[in-house]
């Protein structure tokens, strides 16, 4: 029997509450499937950050190295200062791991409600790789001047060759093995970004011409690929992009498949350890009301045991969610007709 060392950052506000649903539901796919799940809980967060000044120590770094993958909540907290948590947790964990595809699903099932007119299930199921370590997200830059008139400040999109092009692999391999349309779209700005655009340009053709002959490459301006996401989902099949532009688009994306209440991702490192998520945040407001949607958090579970091979569990899981998102009026908080535990329940009976 395979077992899985499972680290679990249930983290701030509803993380908890719909990691504890997604836990549930893993816990009944390891009986029926045949794996083993040992779960080690991080306490990590808005908590532990206002009791002790920590966000993520190295000890604790080095710990999620030995795991098989993260199961995380949620991260953030209304006490604490805005970008504390963020950077320390969560960009703290992408970086350390070297985390560096954001994998993020943009489908809608059946029965849930999408704000684009016209348009289901059949136009809107696409994927989004987002490069996860770099670009302006690095870090680098700086302030001159702070505080003065005169102040300049400074934020640099960094872009490796290294980066661009292991992202690049990521999408095209994604691409071939979803076997949908087979075409992959780079999402850039190469009207204006004349550098770092064009290094992804660049290393985008060279690789598709040299390596994936079988895989249609298409193009579009970030501002243009926003248009498209609404007006016409159905042209895309994988879109590969960089780190503040796939950050952007995978908001609108996950409204498009009935909102943060289901949208799910993966921050995937194929060499090393990954970490799943729902896409959305702590939502303090709900918290400890049994309101909130746990889909995402299971979606996330879901992804998890794709990508570690448990691929019959991970059907199991999707075709269970679908059944209930039938049974549910809306996918917003509170507007679910059931409460969170109930959803999980229901999954969890499926399965
Ligand atoms: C996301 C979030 C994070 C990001 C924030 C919380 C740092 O918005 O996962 O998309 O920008 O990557
Ligand atoms: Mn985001």
């Amino acid at each position: 029997m395979k077992t899985y060392k499972l680290g679990v950052i249930a983290g701030d506000g509803t993380g908890p509450e719909v990691v504890n649903e997604a836990i549930k539901v893993l816990k009944c796919a390891e009986k029926k499937y045949n794996f083993k799940a040992e779960l080690v809980n991080f306490d990590l967060g808005g908590a532990r950050y206002l009791k002790t000044g920590e966000t993520c120590p190295e000890t604790v770094i080095n710990e999620l190295k030995g795991l098989d993958a993260i199961i995380l909540g949620a991260i953030g907290h209304p006490e604490v200062k805005p970008g504390i948590l963020e950077q320390g947790i969560l960009l703290k964990i992408r970086f350390a791991l070297d985390q560096y595809i954001n994998l993020r699903p943009v489908k809608l099932y059946e029965n849930v409600e999408t704000p684009l007119k016209n348009k289901g299930p059949k136009e809107i199921d696409y994927v989004v790789v987002r490069e996860n370590t770099e670009g302006l997200y690095a870090g680098t830059g700086g302030f001159l001047k702070k505080g003065t008139p005169d102040e300049v400040a400074i934020q640099d999109s960094v872009n490796t060759y290294k980066g661009v092009s292991r992202c690049l692999k990521f999408a095209f391999e994604y691409a071939r093995k979803r076997n949908k349309d087979k075409k992959l779209t780079l999402c850039a700005k190469t009207n204006v970004l004349t550098y770092s655009s064009d290094l992804w340009n660049r290393t985008f053709r060279n690789m598709g011409a040299k390596d994936y002959p079988d895989i249609k490459l298409d193009y579009a301006h970030v501002d243009a690929t926003v248009m498209w996401m609404v007006k016409n989902p159905e042209w895309f099949d994988v879109i590969v992009t960089d780190n503040i532009f796939g950050d952007i688009i995978t908001d609108l994306g996950a409204i498009t498949q009935g909102g943060m209440g289901v949208a799910a991702g993966g921050n995937i490192n194929p060499e090393g350890v990954s970490m799943f998520e729902p896409i959305g945040g702590s939502a303090p407001k709900y918290t400890g009301q049994n309101v909130i949607n746990p889909i995402a958090s299971i979606m996330s579970i879901q992804m998890m045991l794709d990508y570690l091979g448990e691929v019959e569990a991970a059907k199991k899981i999707e075709s269970a969610v679908m059944e209930v998102i039938k049974l549910m009026p809306s996918q917003a908080a509170g507007k679910m007709g059931m409460g969170t535990k109930e959803v999980g329940d229901k999954i969890a009976e499926r399965i």
